[in-house]
């Protein structure tokens, strides 16, 4: 009923020219996919996924977007940007822009009404940092910022809205959540999302899980029932690595 996305979140890692070798190769090599594959590179990047992957099989989209619809904010990037450009998608909340940037729930919910108006589907993230899963209370924070960052947003349908659990603790540090707590984490928010848009809604949501995932624990958290798919960083990087977890997403 979902189907499974990899989203590979590149963060501020290759070069326009670096990234456009990697995508011919991408092309070159992917496997028949039943799963979905995307490809979330920085801002100057996006020009060359729209002139070489646009009528392919693997979407691609941004990291971020401004609050702003238009007009005097030097260096952002408007929602209507990123949809010329061709964006299925855009992170919104990453935990990284949550601590470097300051950026606060409202701000993401911000970012993310703008994206629904470009008819782009925001990936927001939520997820908690060690001391909170250490004092137990991970699922009432992630819960909690998982609402803050839905305040006023309403995605015109399930497809429209992807979540991207990612405790702040497993981001790029090789020790993800395991499979188990990752399905409770996975299970709360569906069940926060089918008290804010109804049971229905909230069945057809994915739910992506983040952090250190790799060829080798993709498919123990994959196989979750509430896990529908990956946000990953450092293992989509490397041409390899990308397409192992492709070939066990299917
Ligand atoms: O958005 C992706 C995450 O921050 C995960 O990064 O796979 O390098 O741990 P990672």
């Amino acid at each position: 009923m979902r189907r499974v996305l990899v989203a590979g979140n590149w963060k501020m890692h290759k070069t326009p020219s670096e990234a456009r070798v990697w995508f011919a190769e991408l092309k070159r090599l992917l496997p028949p996919l039943q799963s979905e594959a995307a490809i979330l590179p920085a801002f100057p990047i996006l020009p060359v996924a729209k002139e070489v992957l646009s009528e392919t099989q693997i979407a691609y989209g941004a990291q971020d977007v401004s609050a702003h619809k238009e007009g005097a904010y030097t260096g952002e990037v408007s929602a209507r940007m990123l949809s010329d450009l061709g964006c299925r998608y855009a992170i919104v909340g990453h935990s990284e822009r949550r601590r470097y940037h300051h950026e606060t729930d409202t701000l993401v919910a911000e970012k993310a009404k703008r994206l629904l108006e470009e008819g782009i589907t925001p990936i927001l993230c939520v997820g908690e940092p060690l001391e909170v899963r250490e004092r137990g209370e991970a699922v009432p924070y992630t819960l909690a910022q998982l609402r803050g960052s839905l305040e006023g947003v309403n995605p015109p349908g399930p497809e429209a809205l992807v979540i991207a659990y990612e405790p702040v603790w497993a981001i790029g540090t090789g020790r993800n959540a395991t499979p188990q707590d990752a399905e409770a984490m996975h299970q709360a928010i569906r069940q926060a999302l089918a008290e804010r848009y109804g049971p229905g809604f909230a069945q057809r949501v994915r739910i992506l899980y983040g952090g250190s995932v790799n060829p080798k624990n993709f498919a123990d958290l994959l196989s979750m029932p509430n896990v529908d798919g990956g946000l990953v960083g450092g293992a989509s990087l490397e041409l390899e690595s990308f397409l192992a977890l492709l070939r066990i997403a299917g």
